[in-house]
């Protein structure tokens, strides 16, 4: 399959687990571009087969969580997702609160199957990742 997974980093930790991500899902015999939001084509996310979107949790620690906002304005600029498999991930320090499921509804609206919904503590893959990757056909 042709994935794309696309994050939003401020200081790196989500680059650095969706850089591991890519390699996880090429290792699995997958092709994976892995781009930041800011530099990835939404149209070209659009056409892969599988989706993977990952933002840091910005909120205020214990409250208030969600994915960025740059990660939510680009989600809204994909197109139709029907049936694609997708992923949701976020890096965080201390609580994720709603954010997984802020990040997995605009997907589920343009039709995605949204069969992972994924956390890491630090600049790692998310746990879970190898699992959801084993679920596509290659
Ligand atoms: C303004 C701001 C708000 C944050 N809010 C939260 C939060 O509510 N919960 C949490 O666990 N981490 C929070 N964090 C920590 C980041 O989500 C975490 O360090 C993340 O891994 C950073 O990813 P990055 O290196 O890709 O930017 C916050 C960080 C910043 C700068």
């Amino acid at each position: 399959m042709q994935i794309a997974i696309v994050y939003d980093s401020s200081t790196g930790k989500t680059k650095a687990a969706a850089e591991q991500m890519g390699e996880t899902a090429r290792a699995a015999g997958h092709e994976c571009t892995v781009e930041s939001i800011q530099n990835a084509d939404p149209a070209q996310v659009t056409s892969a087969d599988a989706i993977c979107v990952g933002s840091w949790t910005k909120g205020l620690f214990v409250i208030r969580q969600g994915p960025t906002e740059a990660t939510l304005s680009f989600m809204e600029r994909l197109g139709p997702l029907d049936g694609k498999p997708a992923a949701v991930f976020t890096t965080y320090d201390l609580a994720i609160g709603k954010t997984l499921k802020k990040m997995a509804a605009p997907l589920e609206v343009r039709g995605a199957n949204v069969t992972g919904e994924l956390k890491s503590k630090g600049p790692h893959a998310a746990n879970g990742f190898d699992a959801w990757v084993k679920t596509l056909e290659t």
